[in-house]
Parts: structure tokens; C-alpha cells; sequence
């Protein structure tokens, strides 16, 4: 999808702020810095607009990127970082389960896996979370950057395994710094919309 137009709207935290258009909308889940907001920059080709970080815990709120005035993308913020008090994991649960619950322009989720290593028990969590709540998941494996070639399949397959991704699901390796995977991750998403 060529993007020619990529505009932050709202970082809402409760669902009053949600944008009240009915456009369709595609969610943005995954550990905290796993690479989330990466991912969004590189579809839409915009360096930093979606804000990252090498710091985990950089999005604590629910940000709706606007995108071709045709549906959104929604960042989520990550799990999974132990540096979290038990307070702001609550809020994090609530935050969660307000915007999955009941909206229902949410046509599916991109859930974000490092691909160097087995997805965790969190992620395990969530996956089965999202399917819940019956969405479409399209699992994007990131950082594939970081392994070698010859070690792809088995990583992949650890995750398929690990997740256990139900048939009518994908997994596709990705990388935020060589642009592999973007075509196919598009495709994907297209479908949903
Ligand atoms: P939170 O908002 O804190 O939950 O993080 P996030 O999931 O949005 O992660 P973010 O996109 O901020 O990326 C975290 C770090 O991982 C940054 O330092 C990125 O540059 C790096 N990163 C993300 N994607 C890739 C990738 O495909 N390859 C490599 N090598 N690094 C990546
Ligand atoms: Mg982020």
C-alpha cells in the first residue's frame, strides 16, 4: 500500500478519546520493546512517527495513527516488562480489555514476536487473548535482521509451536531495518481492512 498520508490522531486512555469515525482499525500488540512502533514507522515510511526507543515502556497509551484517511492503526502499549509495578500492570489490564472488549471497528491484530527467540509465556497470553475475542491474528516475527539465513525455518517453526497459531493465522519474518516481510505484512493487512 503506498501511504500518503500518516497522521497521529489521538493517545487515549480511556474510551471516551477513542476517534469516534468508523474506520477500520488494525491493533499493534506485543512485549514491551519488541517493536512495535518499529514496525508501524516501516509500513508507513515515516522515520519516527510512531515514537520509539530502546527503552521498554516507551507507549503507555493507546495511540490511533490515522493512515490514507482510510482506517488506523492502533499501538498498543507492550507487556511483558518487569519493571512495572503492580498498579501500572492493572491499568495496563484495564486499558487492555476496554478497547478489545468493545470496539468493534477492530477487524484484527498484528501481534509482534521476536524472531531470535521462542515467544515467551506472556505472549502465549496474549495470542490466546486475541483469539478470545475471535480476531484474526497475522503474528509479524521481527528483528529477523538478527539471525543468520540458514536458521530461519527453525525459528519460525519454534514460534508457529510455541504459539500455536490456529490454521487461518500467518507468521511472517520481518525486519524494521531491511524492510523484509513489509509487501507481505501489507497483503495481509489489506485483507482485513
Ligand atoms: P514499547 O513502545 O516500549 O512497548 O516498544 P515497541 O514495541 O514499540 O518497540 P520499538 O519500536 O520502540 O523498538 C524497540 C527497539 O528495538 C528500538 O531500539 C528499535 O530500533 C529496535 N528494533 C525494532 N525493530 C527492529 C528490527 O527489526 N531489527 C532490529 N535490529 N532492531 C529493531
Ligand atoms: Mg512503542
Amino acid at each position: 500500500m503506498k501511504v500518503t498520508n500518516a497522521e497521529m490522531v489521538i493517545s487515549a486512555v480511556s474510551q471516551k478519546q477513542y476517534p469516534d469515525s468508523r474506520l477500520p482499525e488494525i491493533a499493534l500488540a506485543g512485549r514491551s520493546n519488541v517493536g512495535k512502533s518499529s514496525f508501524i514507522n516501516k509500513l508507513i515510511q515515516r522515520k519516527n512517527l510512531a515514537r520509539t526507543s530502546s527503552k521498554p515502556g516507551k507507549t503507555q497509551t493507546i495511540n490511533f495513527y490515522k493512515i490514507n484517511d482510510k482506517f488506523y492503526f492502533v499501538d498498543v502499549p507492550g507487556y511483558g516488562y518487569a519493571k512495572v509495578s503492580k498498579k501500572e500492570r492493572g491499568k495496563w489490564g484495564v486499558m487492555m480489555e476496554e478497547y478489545f472488549e468493545t470496539r468493534d471497528t477492530l477487524k484484527a491484530c498484528v501481534m509482534i514476536t521476536d524472531i531470535r527467540h521462542a515467544p515467551t509465556k506472556d505472549d502465549v497470553l496474549m495470542y490466546d487473548f486475541l483469539k478470545y475475542y475471535e480476531l484474526p491474528v497475522l503474528v509479524i516475527a521481527t528483528k529477523l535482521d538478527k539471525i543468520a539465513k540458514g536458521k530461519r525455518p527453525k525459528h519460525l517453526k519454534q514460534t508457529y509451536q510455541t504459539l500455536a497459531v490456529e490454521s487461518g493465522d500467518i507468521v511472517i519474518p520481518f525486519s524494521a531495518e531491511t524492510g523484509e516481510g513489509k509487501d507481505d505484512a501489507w497483503r495481509v493487512i489489506r485483507q482485513y481492512l
